[in-house]
């Protein structure tokens, strides 16, 4: 375990900090959806949403999101803290399915190191 690194559950004072590591340009890049929404709708889907989503702590640095919808995984990073092992951390507490975007090889590799397996670019565990 990464020292200081833990999960807590997410609040509404979250609800710009998992808009900017949502919609970032690096991470709609990897993203199914390409469309970056208003804020508004994704405060409103954020509100709706937000038991499913824990915040990734650094010490008590906030560095990413994970959300959990019914074993739907996704992560994000946030990008000043990638290629520390922070990812592959955390997805090691999680199971279910992910789907990775073709040819995201950073989540990939972060997926496999974290013992999920890949059936074609879906992850299981
Ligand atoms: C995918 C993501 C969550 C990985 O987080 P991370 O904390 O950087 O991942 P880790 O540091 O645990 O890296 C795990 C493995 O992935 C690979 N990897 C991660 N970052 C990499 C990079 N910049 N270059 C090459 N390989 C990389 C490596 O194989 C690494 O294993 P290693 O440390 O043994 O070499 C992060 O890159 C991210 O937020 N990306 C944008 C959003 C996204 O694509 N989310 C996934 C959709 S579900």
């Amino acid at each position: 375990m990464i020292e200081g690194l833990s999960l807590r559950k997410a609040n509404l004072d979250d609800t710009r900090l998992v808009y900017n590591w949502r919609f970032s340009s690096r991470a709609i890049l990897n993203s199914w959806s390409q469309t970056i929404p208003e804020y508004a709708e994704h405060e409103s889907y954020f509100l709706k949403n937000i038991g499913c989503y824990s915040i990734i702590m650094l010490n008590d640095k906030s560095v990413g999101f994970v959300r959990d919808m019914d074993g739907d995984i996704s992560i994000v990073v946030d990008m000043f803290y990638r290629g520390r092992g922070i990812g592959s951390e955390v997805l090691k507490l999680y199971s279910g399915i992910a789907t990775i975007r073709y040819g995201n090889l950073n989540s990939f590799y972060c997926f496999l190191k974290s013992g999920w397996k890949p059936v074609g670019w879906v992850m299981k565990k």
